[in-house]
């Protein structure tokens, strides 16, 4: 457990939540835009920036991806944060003026003009529907396009029209603004990719219910189901159902393994998707290394060889290089992440991934690979060699047996080197 002040409150709460959950318990709000409880965090609005003061220094920081840590202290209305949040609300409005949450936020913290020039944006590109889309339907119909000016919200390789939306809605749902709107003739395509008997309900996609076929054409107005869905759960029910096909993360020791990955001897996972393979690293690595500053990657059509380093992450000043699990060519580089990196340490098996590959030696590589059973006894073999080599240096273990935090700051240059290489 950890033990902070909020707002001059004490609370408890267990380590790994984040600033913004341990808010929630003590009853403080912290106003999000691209925050929900049923997604990973994200941290692209910045609304939810608080004040965090650690051994006397403070700074600022986006409260739904900061992790709680023994001690600090935090300000969630001091003037430094109700400063930093209206300017952010300026930013926000001045990019999309007619959005209502924006308004209604504006009005709320006395901004009557934004002092930047306007745009006429809906999107605030906040995630939300990329996220649940991806996440909670595991489908991926939509996603980000573009850096910096030209970033938007698209349908993935260029496409007009998703062929694989099943217009549940939940984007639209979820989005802050309004600026999704479903438009059924688009499903045309989804419609077509399936035979009148095989035309699966959307609730049976999204787990919700067994199995049921769809009687109307994927008009889902005309159906009693999705009329009972909404008032049923209270929500969406792609946020408050899993998946079926979603197996929850199982906890080896004290470390996350995603059961439908691949795990390499150095640390990282990988996923094949439709023959391509998308990597990232491990919650091992991910605990060991801290929170991440930066990513050195690789470029597009870059080749990678196995064994090779492959990235590297800079926690404050250290640095740990890690291996390339599989031979390949670079095919896509996660832009999230080197726009924040800290959202690999948020979520290091999903929104975290750092490459898709396409892979040279596919069957062969996949064989080098951990999975299951397998996967599962080699991290507790890395477990118990860690916490041995941590003592034997004489770092301490925290009172549950976890690794404690921010190891890159206990520990000298050669004894992080050694560690790095010992086990990535
Ligand atoms: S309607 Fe559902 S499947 Fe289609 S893009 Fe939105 S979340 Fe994804
Ligand atoms: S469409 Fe809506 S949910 Fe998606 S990024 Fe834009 S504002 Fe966020
Ligand atoms: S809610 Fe935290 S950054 Fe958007």
């Amino acid at each position: 457990m950890v033990n902070l002040k909020i707002d001059n409150q004490d609370i408890e709460i267990q380590e790994g939540a984040t600033i913004l959950e341990a808010a929630k318990k003590l009853g403080i709000k912290i106003p999000t835009l691209c925050y929900n409880d049923a997604l990973s965090p994200y941290g692209a609005c910045r609304l939810c920036t608080v004040e965090v003061e650690t051994n006397g220094r403070k700074r600022m920081v986006a409260s739904c991806l900061y992790p709680v840590r023994e001690g600090i202290k935090v300000s969630t209305n001091g003037d430094r944060v109700i400063k930093a949040r209206k300017i952010i609300i300026e930013l926000l409005l001045a990019r999309s003026p007619d959005v209502k949450v924006l308004q209604d936020l504006a009005k709320e913290y006395g901004i009557e003009k934004p002092r930047f020039s306007l745009k006429k944006e809906d999107c605030i590109l906040c995630g939300m529907c990329v996220r649940v889309c991806t996440e909670r339907l595991g489908i991926g119909a939509i996603g980000f396009e573009g850096r910096g000016t030209t970033r938007k919200i698209g349908i993935p390789f260029g496409l007009e029209e998703s062929d694989v939306c099943v217009g549940c809605g939940a984007c639209t749902y979820v989005c802050p603004t309004g600026a999704i709107q479903m438009e059924t003739k688009a499903l045309s395509k989804f419609r077509q990719s399936f035979g009148i008997n095989e035309r699966k309900c959307r609730y049976m996609m999204m787990g919700v219910v067994d199995y049921k076929l769809c009687p109307n054409n994927y008009e889902c107005w005309r159906c009693d189901i999705d009329q009972r869905m909404e008032e049923t759960f209270g929500t969406h029910p792609a946020l408050a159902v899993k998946k079926t096909a979603e197996k929850e993360p199982i906890k080896v020791e004290e470390f996350l393994i995603e059961p439908d990955l691949f795990y390499s001897a150095g640390h990282t996972w990988v996923k094949r998707i439709n023959g391509r393979l998308r990597i990232g690293l491990d919650d091992f690595a991910r605990r060991l290394i801290g929170s991440i500053d930066d990513i050195k990657v690789k470029n597009i059509n870059d080749e990678i060889k196995r064994g090779e380093d492959v990235w590297q992450l800079i926690c404050g000043r250290r640095q740990a290089a890690m291996h390339a699990p599989i031979e390949g060519k670079v095919i896509d580089t996660n832009i999230d992440i080197l726009d924040n990196p800290k959202i690999i340490s948020a979520s290091p098996y999903r929104i975290g991934w750092i490459y898709t590959l396409e892979p040279y030696n596919l069957e062969e590589d996949m064989k080098k690979l951990l999975f299951g059973i397998k996967a599962k006894r080699y991290l507790i073999e890395h477990s118990n060699k860690l916490h041995q080599r941590l003592s034997s240096i004489g770092v301490t273990i925290t009172d549950g047996g976890q690794i404690a935090s921010a190891l890159h700051q206990r520990l000298s240059d050669k004894e992080w080197q050694e560690l790095i290489n010992e086990f990535f």
